[in-house]
Parts: C-alpha cells; structure tokens; sequence
C-alpha cells in the first residue's frame, strides 16, 4: 500500500528500511524524501515506524549504532 503518494513510496519499503536499521521519521525522509511534498503522509510514516520499531525491541538493542548503508 501506498503510503506516499506523492513519492510513491510503499508501506513495504518503509518497513524494510526500518528492518535494515532505519530508526528515526528523519532518516525515513531522508531516505525516500517523503512529507516533503503534500505532508499528508507524515502521520502514517510515524505510525509505521512507532507500530514496527516495537516488534524489534531485541534489534533496536542490539545495534546502538545508526545503520548508515539503510536506505
Ligand atoms: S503523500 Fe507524502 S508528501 Fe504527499
């Protein structure tokens, strides 16, 4: 599902950044440029990243350090 219209960019995608150690909305719209255009998106966007950072607690431990290669 489309999550950014704008940029065209999947709920997929996001989560698979967030699985490759993306972990703040700023690297997200970094990564895809999205909430730059409409902002529509931006709640969603930290929604996604807030319901999908919980089911990692163990990773989020485990890497203190930001995954740079991510997006
Ligand atoms: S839907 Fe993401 S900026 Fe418009």
């Amino acid at each position: 599902m489309y999550v950014c219209v704008c940029k065209a960019v999947t709920d997929t995608q996001i989560k698979q950044a967030i699985n490759d150690g993306v972990c703040t909305r700023r690297q997200i719209f970094q990564c895809f440029g999205v909430g730059r255009d409409c902002g529509k998106c931006n709640k969603h966007v930290k929604e996604l990243l807030d319901t999908h950072l919980q089911q990692q607690p163990i990773m989020q431990a485990a890497s203190n350090q930001p995954i740079l290669n991510a997006c």
